[in-house]
């Protein structure tokens, strides 16, 4: 089986497409600099604590192990501080991305799975999003990400690297083994946060923005669970490896729940009191973003199994009970 390198492999999404290449019988080199990463989290593979910025270390990783294909999950991702600190997401995101890359080239690795986020798309124009949406990112997050996106099509045509770009909606759920789950410090995304109120039983869950053009005033996200995630890597990596050529894939479920169906699939699912508060809307957020991923289903085969947000929510609650 191929020896796959996987960056921000201690990462929500990175942990969990380690573990699922791991069940398909890869090999994995796990590199993370453990600045959000959790070293729990690297349960599979060989770990190296190494940060993309040393292009050093990303060599003698590189020539002491035989890489077949690079899945670069490695990035600052918290749209918030980005629009305060560009310097951090394009330094991170962009320059060590291009380290990265200029490594593969160097030792002949031409494969590559690449992390990307519907963040690119910036205000929907159309609705379920398809992947040949204009790209128009309204934070510094989404742009960083849309610049690799443009550097891998270059490499592409200049260097033959062949790519695949897997653009997430929001990630959301658990690992069903309850072995590792969504961990962020600082916790900014909602699901966490309303479990990890229903948990303490106290305090209030913000709601950011309760007047937009919605169904019920709050904004409208496509929930896909973490492990359909992990499942479409595995079938773009086959898909790599079996000649297929650079191409781009939205990852969601093609449903919008808002921000107010989570906090009451929630309350369902936990049983417990979850108090909510009403706040302004949060700065950069696009009132609905739903995608459309037939192209996935169709060139991949993928077929996303964990749809029902109840389900999503559900498996997240089993980590949070865990972690707590
Ligand atoms: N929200 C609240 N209260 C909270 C936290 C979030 O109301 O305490 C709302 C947000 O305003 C948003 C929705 O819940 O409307 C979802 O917010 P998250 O922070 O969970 O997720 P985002 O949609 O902001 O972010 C996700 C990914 C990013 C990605 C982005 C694309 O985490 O990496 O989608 O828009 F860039």
């Amino acid at each position: 089986m191929p020896n796959i390198l996987v960056t921000g492999g201690a990462g929500y999404i990175g942990s969990h497409v380690n573990k699922a290449l791991h069940s398909k019988g890869y090999k994995t080199i796990v590199l993370d600099n453990l600045v959000y990463g959790h070293s729990e989290f690297v349960k599979w593979g060989n770990f190296f604590l190494v940060d993309l910025q040393n292009k050093d270390s990303l060599k003698l990783i590189f020539k002491k192990h035989q890489i077949d294909a690079v899945m670069h999950f490695a990035a600052y991702a918290y749209v918030g501080e980005s629009v305060h600190h560009p310097s951090k997401y394009y330094n991170n995101n962009v320059a060590n991305t291009l380290n990265l890359l200029d490594t593969m080239l160097e030792c002949d690795v031409k494969k590559i799975i690449f992390s990307s986020t519907c963040a690119t798309y910036g205000l929907p124009q159309e609705l379920p999003i398809p992947e040949t949406h204009q790209q128009s990112p309204i934070n510094p997050y989404g742009r960083s990400k849309l610049m690799i996106e443009n550097i891998l099509a270059d490499y592409q045509i200049a260097y033959n690297l062949n790519y695949v770009v897997l653009r997430y909606f929001n990630a959301a759920g658990a690992d069903p083994d309850g072995i590792i789950g969504e961990w962020h410090e600082p916790e900014t995304h909602l699901i966490p946060l309303v479990l990890q109120a229903a948990l303490r039983e106290q305090g209030e869950v913000k709601i950011f923005g309760t007047d937009y053009n919605t169904k019920d005033g709050t904004c409208i996200r496509d929930y896909i669970h973490v492990t359909d995630l992990a499942d479409a890597h595995i079938l773009a990596l086959e898909y790599l490896c079996n000649g297929g050529t650079e191409t781009i894939f939205n990852l969601g479920n093609g449903d919008g729940f808002s921000v107010k169906d989570v906090i009451e699939s929630a309350r369902t699912i936990t049983q417990r009191e979850i108090a909510v508060k009403e706040f302004q809307r949060r700065e950069g957020d696009p009132p609905i973003l739903i995608g459309d991923a037939k192209k996935a289903k169709k060139i991949l085969g993928w077929s996303p199994s964990n749809t029902c947000l109840d389900s999503i929510i559900d498996t997240a609650w089993g980590w949070h009970q865990r972690l707590a």
